[in-house]
């Protein structure tokens, strides 16, 4: 596998993320507000950019919210990058960086990648959340950092 690194997103980096999710999905793109949220994202230094070898492939954000524990907002890769093991990589990169002892987020029942991609580099299972998507339930991830002892 080729170099993946994380890069705090800038707002001079906003319409490269705001890009990522518009080519994901349009409708839920404009629907659920992204932009507003890329941005906030970016300016809360919550955003960070994937790189492969210095070339942007996509962005997740990452934050504190869940019950302050580490929590994988959201993640996008570009359509042509997928499949290759960077969202596995960014998971453990993200998983490094976090200042708590566990790293939580959650995906739909029909994202297989996702799923796949988590369990990969050792998240397990949490649960599933009924009632968000109809017909589509929340399954939620986490993985164990313990780095909050480690940095203690
Ligand atoms: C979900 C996502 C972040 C995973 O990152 P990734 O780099 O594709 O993940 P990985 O390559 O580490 O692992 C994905 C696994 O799913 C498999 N897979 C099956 N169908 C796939 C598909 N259509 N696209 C990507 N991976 C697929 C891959 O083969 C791989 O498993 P394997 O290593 O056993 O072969 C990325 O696919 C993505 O950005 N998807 C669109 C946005 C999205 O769904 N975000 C998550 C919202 S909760």
């Amino acid at each position: 596998m080729k170099n993946i690194s994380l890069r705090k997103a800038t707002i001079e980096d906003k319409a490269l993320a705001v890009g990522f999710d518009y080519n994901l999905d349009v409708v839920e793109h404009i629907e659920l507000k992204r932009e507003d949220k890329i941005t906030k994202a970016i300016l809360s230094e919550e955003c960070f950019i994937i790189l492969v070898d210095n070339r942007e492939v996509g962005f997740v954000i990452f934050d504190y919210r869940f019950f302050d524990q580490g929590w994988i907002e959201l993640i996008v890769i570009d359509a042509e990058y997928r499949g290759k093991g960077i969202g596995g990589n960014t998971f453990n990169l993200i998983c490094k960086q976090c200042k708590t002892n566990k790293v939580f987020t959650s995906t739909n029942s029909s994202n297989t990648p996702m799923q796949k991609a988590l369990t990969k580099v050792g998240f397990s299972f949490a649960g599933t959340i009924n009632g968000l998507d109809d017909g589509d339930p929340e399954l939620f991830y986490y993985k164990k950092t313990n780095n909050r002892e480690a940095k203690e």
